[in-house]
């Protein structure tokens, strides 16, 4: 009772109601300070800075309309299908809550992929902020496998035969593999147990872990604070209070910032949901309109998009692509032995690796290695904050040919993205393999690039033009 506050008599009642919530609830209003009116925020933020309020809103619409659709579906391989079109047809406001959660789900990578490309632009997963960027890599992945589960439920051609040959990938992992795929799938066909499975897994499990995850990834940064378009650490000039110079209080000024990207944001979302919310069979595929068939395989399986980048490097790691990566092994080690530095063991240690690398390259079927170049393809992020090595954190301050080094990325990125989408040709094959190797050379080689070049002087304080 020590610390109660009183107020006259004559204060205001608002002022009253506040005060008395502050006494037996100290903690809330403590929290409110520090992560709301006194976080600064560096006063440099661009747009790109929307993604990470905007991943928000989407996270919260995506629970609010899943409890609502979970009211009127049936995870039973008997009704699933049935009962998404009754949501559509005969619940009041049915098909608003089953649009606005579908285009979520896109909308939700479409809002994640620039939130990362933002994070790569400014050097955001550099030290002191590894573990935000870590804990970002581990929601990227709970959120595959969100989307991934949840497509399964509406039961259609595509969720049935997407999770089959997904499910089936695991069966290429050595020993275990066919056990594993047994496990997850709690059949040895897609069925009905896995329908069960994928549900509770899709509305309870992993919505948990993704929540506590985002709060991690919050903390985490509000600890460290933000980083920012110039990739300056505003906590390194302060003022006589001991704030930072370059920082204003993330409330108000950038609530009211951020609703500006939530209106534009709104905007584009409720114009898909209304005009287009299958965006031409991209967001919502037209074979998944047609009932789960056990007899029937369709000609074409695709997976959504945002999962296509990473689907064509598994389908790009064929005979010759593990023979190329075999050579590539084999080079790098020995690129790496003749002009590393290495000592005597080092280079031994090097050697022996290689010969164990391509040995297992050689002895695993092609489609193992495909698994793990798509796993690779999402695990290597992670390592982000290890493998750029450039002396500044900032795009802006890097030499002019790094931009183009980014651009030749995010150019095969899109180039998998469509491919993935496309069937099997043999031109496609040879770009996917082409993009995969952009893709894993762009971080693999980050040790060597990104030292490279004429880096520009980095300013003391942000740059800001008052608008
Ligand atoms: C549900 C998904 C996510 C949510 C709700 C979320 C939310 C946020 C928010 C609100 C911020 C602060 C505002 C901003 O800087 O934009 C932030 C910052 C950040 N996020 Fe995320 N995030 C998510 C996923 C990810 C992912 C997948 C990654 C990377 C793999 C990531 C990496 C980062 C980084 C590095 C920062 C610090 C940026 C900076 O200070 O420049 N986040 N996130």
């Amino acid at each position: 009772m020590a610390d109660f506050k009183e107020l006259p008599a004559d204060a205001p009642t608002s002022e009253k109601v506040t005060v008395w919530f502050e006494n037996r609830f100290p903690t809330a209003f403590d929290e409110y300070k520090k992560h709301l009116t006194e976080y600064y925020a560096p006063k440099n933020f661009n747009f790109w800075y929307f993604f990470g309020s905007l991943a928000l809103l989407v996270l919260v619409i995506q629970i609010v309309t899943g409890i609502f659709l979970v009211m009127n579906y049936k995870p039973d391989a008997a009704m699933a299908f049935a009962s998404v079109e009754y949501i559509m047809r005969d619940v009041p406001w049915g098909w608003l809550v089953r649009y606005m959660h579908s285009t979520g789900a896109s909308a939700f990578f479409v809002v994640i992929y620039l939130h990362m490309f933002r994070g790569l632009m400014y050097g955001s997963y550099r030290k002191p902020r590894e573990l935000v960027w870590i804990f970002g890599c581990l929601i990227f992945l709970c959120l595959m496998a969100e989307a991934f589960m949840g497509y399964l439920l509406p039961w259609g051609q595509m969720s049935y035969w997407g999770a089959q040959v997904i499910v089936n990938l695991f069966a290429a992992v050595p020993f275990i593999g066919p056990d594993l795929a047994l496990l997850i799938r709690g059949d040895y066909v897609v069925s009905d147990a896995t329908l069960n499975r994928f549900f509770a897994f899709h509305v309870i499990a992993l919505p948990l872990v993704l929540i506590g995850l985002v709060v991690a990834h919050l903390l985490a940064l509000h600890d460290v604070g933000s980083n920012n378009p110039d990739g300056i650490e505003i906590k390194a000039k302060k003022d006589a209070n001991g704030k930072p110079l370059d920082g204003i209080p993330f409330h108000p000024y950038y609530t009211v910032h951020d609703l500006v990207g939530v209106g534009v944001f709104l905007m584009i979302f409720t114009a898909v949901i209304f005009f287009a919310p299958e965006l031409g069979g991209y967001f919502l595929e037209y074979n998944n309109f047609i009932p789960a068939d056990p007899l029937k395989t369709p000609a074409h399986i695709a997976p959504v998009w945002y999962f296509t980048p990473f689907y064509s490097m598994l389908r790009a790691t064929t005979d010759v692509m593990v023979n190329v990566l075999a050579v590539l092994t084999g080079i790098g080690a020995l690129l790496a032995i003749v002009r590393g530095g290495f000592g005597g063991k080092g280079k031994a240690a090097i050697a022996i690796g290689a010969i164990v690398a391509i040995a297992l390259l050689k002895v695993f079927e092609a489609k193992f290695w495909g698994v793990v170049v798509m796993g690779g393809a999402v695990i290597i992020l992670f390592f982000l904050p290890w493998l750029d090595r450039s002396p500044v954190k900032s795009i802006r301050y890097r030499p002019g040919w790094h931009k183009i080094v980014y651009g030749v990325f995010v150019l095969f990125f899109v180039v998998l993205g469509y491919l993935g989408i496309q069937p099997p040709s043999p031109t496609g094959e040879l770009v996917a393999q082409i993009g995969t190797l952009v893709y894993f050379g762009f971080f693999l080689l980050m040790p060597w690039w990104t030292r490279l070049g004429e880096f520009k002087p980095v300013p003391d304080r942000v740059t800001f033009a008052a608008h």
